[in-house]
């Protein structure tokens, strides 16, 4: 499956030694590494999304789908919406049609903490979940995959990834989540009761032979990680976290609880996991619907296209950490530039704005879309210089950058520990839940009264 890569993540893919190595490759996604493909001689293609959503038999975010998400939501899109971040989904439509006639629903999303600090690539999908979270007014689920990143990282002790869960925790919360309704736990610390029985439930539906193509397994990988996709699959399940719901003890796994639907935001190297949950979500006992997806593209790596940022190259990626300085550097130094190699070639050519990297990062984070535009209209005619180019992408990511170190600053260990804390979420969906749950028990309760001894 996977093939090696020096932009993408370290984790050695059992399936990878299988390889010949370096002749012309098709792009290859998996939850662990991503490549673009490989001609002849070993060049590194963009990474082709529509191919994908075609292989994956995705759908895609059209224009339809926007308008509709407006007119259901009354929210403009979220610019990442708008630019082709985010731009496929499963079943996207069906968790509108669910807020249109107001029946409840909630948001999935996880991260696996590989490193301590977050690079920008990892902050898209979670300010877009937070945006989500505020604008359908639902709870949220996050889950820190410690686990999986210590049964896929040889180097890497469980102890380790918990620390480093504990300060990516902090990172996320500073991206400005709404403790109220966001429950974020470790799995190596939170992971039993309800939650446990699902995924052995859910491990008992798939078998290995399922599992080994989808993941690269072979019969020397390690058995945790045979196991750990029925984990990251059960977290899309209501009954895995019965506090969330209500503050009344739940027994038994419940049933209404099962049937809430979930949205799960994510990068579309996430699919596979999804896939198999979508598979198998109505053969357990307490049936769920198939989770709605929502994926995003990587963010391009400093290098360009056909890689994506990672936190095992340090030169590929702008860290949640990095100075002003360091930014600054980065962009000039290593950002892929569109632009032409003379001056004059560049004012007679112009530059091309969709390979060059500085401009890709603007339509990240520049919020004003006719701003955008014209940048793109001047770069391409070469009248803006990619110098210049360049000083726009650092002021902006600067910016970004230092709003974000501020914010974490304020996270302390008890803003941590609340986050972290089973507790019931407020929000109109679990005020709806908890009044179907108490409608359901005085039902039961008018049944068991009539019975004659
Ligand atoms: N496996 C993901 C990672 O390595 C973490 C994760 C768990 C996740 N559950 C998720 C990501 C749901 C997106 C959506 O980063």
């Amino acid at each position: 499956m996977a093939t090696d890569s020096t932009t993408t993540a370290p984790i050695p893919d059992p399936a990878a030694a299988d390889q010949v190595e370096n002749s012309t490759a098709e792009q290859d996604i998996n939850p662990w590494s991503v490549t673009g493909a490989q001609d002849e001689s070993g060049e590194v293609a963009a990474i082709d999304y529509l191919n994908l959503a075609k292989k994956w038999n995705t759908s895609l975010i059209d224009e339809k789908v926007l308008e509709r998400f407006e007119r259901v939501t009354g929210h403009k899109p979220h610019r990442w919406l708008r630019r082709g971040l985010f731009f496929s989904h499963r079943d996207f439509d069906k968790i509108l049609d669910k807020y249109e006639k107001g029946e409840p629903f909630f948001l999935y999303t996880g991260r696996g903490p590989s490193s301590g600090s977050l690079h920008l690539g990892h902050t898209i999908p979670l300010q877009f979940t937070r945006w989500l979270q505020e604008v359908f007014d639902v709870p949220l689920v996050f889950m820190l995959t410690d686990d999986e990143k210590a049964l896929f990282k040889d180097s890497l002790t469980f102890e380790e990834v918990l620390h480093f869960g504990m300060e990516n925790a902090k990172d996320i919360i500073a991206l400005g989540y709404d403790v109220k309704k966001t429950f974020i736990y470790s799995d190596l610390k939170y992971v039993g009761g309800h939650m446990l029985m699902n995924a052995w439930e859910f491990s008992k539906l798939v078998t290995f032979n399922q599992v080994r193509g989808a993941f690269g397994f072979n019969e020397s990988t390690n058995i945790g990680k045979i196991f750990f996709p029925s984990l990251q699959c059960v977290a899309a399940f209501g009954t895995s976290y019965p506090e969330i719901w209500t503050d009344e003890p739940m027994q038994e796994r419940s049933k209404l609880i099962a049937s809430i639907p979930c949205l799960i935001p994510m990068g579309i190297d996430q699919d596979p996991y999804f896939r198999l949950l979508r598979d198998n979500s109505s053969r357990m006992k307490n049936p769920s619907p198939k989770p709605a997806l929502i994926h995003s593209k990587f963010l391009t790596a400093l290098q360009g296209p056909g890689g994506k940022m990672s936190s095992s190259n340090p030169n590929s990626a702008i860290f949640m950490t990095d100075t002003p300085k360091q930014i600054k550097t980065k962009i000039n130094k290593y950002a892929f530039s569109g632009g032409q190699e003379t001056l004059e070639q560049h004012r007679e050519l112009g530059g091309n704005p969709d390979v060059d990297v500085a401009y890709i990062y603007l339509t990240y984070f520049e919020e004003d879309d006719e701003k955008l535009k014209s940048i793109y209209d001047s770069y391409k005619s070469g009248e803006l210089l990619t110098g210049e180019l360049k000083k726009l992408a650092v002021e902006l990511l600067q910016k970004n950058v230092a709003e974000f170190q501020e914010k974490r600053k304020e996270v302390t260990d008890e803003v941590l520990a609340e986050f972290m804390r089973p507790r019931k979420l407020e929000s109109r969906a679990t005020t709806q839940v908890q009044k179907l749950l108490e409608e359901a028990e005085a039902k039961a309760k008018l049944a068991v009264r009539p019975k004659k001894k």
